[in-house]
């Protein structure tokens, strides 16, 4: 009989459901897209719940917890999960937080690259049956400045990138020792504004928390070169979604580049008309090595969890 019951409320990969299905003492279903009002009835019947962004684990929904013990994000991003009040139910709440680092970090090559050249807009005009090479005159990174705010494990693995294409890398965030900036040659500001003012590209790459949330407000793009390319494959409403658009509308930034937004699923999003706007549903972790890693090191993890082993967190 397994001891512990895990309900997994968001599709994961295949080789993360295996290791849950080949212990003993686990038992796994799988609801994904269960929405809070089904879910909140029978949260407390599982040992864990494993999910991705699909669920957002509120206040509200471990009111009653029952037996529940821990939420386990296959993914890095925590901001979908009240740890507070998980914290005060005694609930552990963990991520995996190494395993799509990669697939986001070229998720934001690729758009950088599609954002200096508008690949989207090319592509979209020449299949209208437009042929117009002088329209799609583009920008070249080689000595162009990269501006990262947040140099974690993304950001650093887009600065290195960015490095191999001869491009000046230099970084705002104020968690982080200078050593690792240096070692990565990467100048460190101090000041968020200046190094808006300093770049040619701008990319982001922290959590989404209260003191990031609207970090980029309207008077910040004032700050910004003309013909500036924002990239943002971290959280939508780091960068206030209302300035973006203005922004971009007005002619400041030559190309944005988003993989998520303040509401998802965006389908609404006024961003979606502009033709300097380029978009991508929330994809900056799905590639198969990056699925099939966070799957694996959250299903590894919360097992270890409830057997009382230890883990690692972040
Ligand atoms: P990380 O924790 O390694 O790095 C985040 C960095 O942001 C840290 O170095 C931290 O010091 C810095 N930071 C925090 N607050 C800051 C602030 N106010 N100003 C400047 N820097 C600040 O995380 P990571 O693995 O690099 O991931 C970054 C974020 O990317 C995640 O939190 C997640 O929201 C997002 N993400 C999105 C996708 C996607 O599918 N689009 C995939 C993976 C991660
Ligand atoms: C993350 O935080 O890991 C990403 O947003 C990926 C995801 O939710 O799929």
């Amino acid at each position: 009989m397994p001891k512990y019951k895990i309900l997994i409320t968001d599709h994961i990969a295949e080789e993360g459901m295996n290791i849950l299905g080949d212990d003993p003492d686990v038992e796994y279903e799988l609801k994904a897209g269960i929405s809070n009002k089904e879910l909140k009835p029978i949260i407390g019947n599982y040992d864990a719940i494993i999910t991705r962004s699909g669920t957002t684990v509120t206040e509200d929904l471990i009111e009653n917890p029952g037996k529940l013990k821990v939420i386990g994000r296959a993914g890095v991003g925590l901001d979908n999960v009240d740890i507070e009040a998980a914290s005060k139910k005694g609930i552990i709440v963990m991520n995996a937080p190494t395993g799509n680092t990669l697939a986001a970090t070229e998720l934001t090559m690729g758009m950088m690259l599609a954002a200096a050249r508008r690949i989207p807009a090319a592509n979209f005009s020449l299949k209208n049956g437009e042929w117009n090479r002088k329209k799609f005159m583009g920008i070249q990174l080689y000595n162009k400045t990269l501006g990262i705010v947040g140099l974690g494990r993304i950001g650093s693995n887009v600065a290195v990138r960015a490095k191999s294409f001869g491009m000046k890398v230099i970084a705002y965030d104020p968690y982080i020792k200078k050593e690792k900036a240096d070692s990565l040659n990467v100048k460190l500001y101090d000041d968020m504004e200046k190094l808006l003012a300093d770049s040619d590209v701008l990319t982001f790459h922290t959590p989404l928390t209260k003191e990031t949330h609207d970090m980029i407000r309207a008077e910040h793009f004032s700050l910004m070169k003309d013909n500036v390319i924002i990239i943002n494959c971290a959280r939508g409403g780091i960068v206030n979604e209302s300035a973006l658009y203005e922004n971009a509308k007005n002619g400041k930034i030559f190309s944005v580049g988003i993989d998520v937004f303040e509401k998802e699923p965006a389908t609404e999003n006024r961003l979606l008309e502009l033709d300097n706007v380029f978009v991508t549903p929330h994809i900056g972790a799905n590639t198969s090595e990056g699925q099939k890693g966070v799957a694996v090191i959250i299903a590894e993890q919360v097992i270890n969890a409830l057997k009382g082993k230890s883990y690692i967190n972040a």
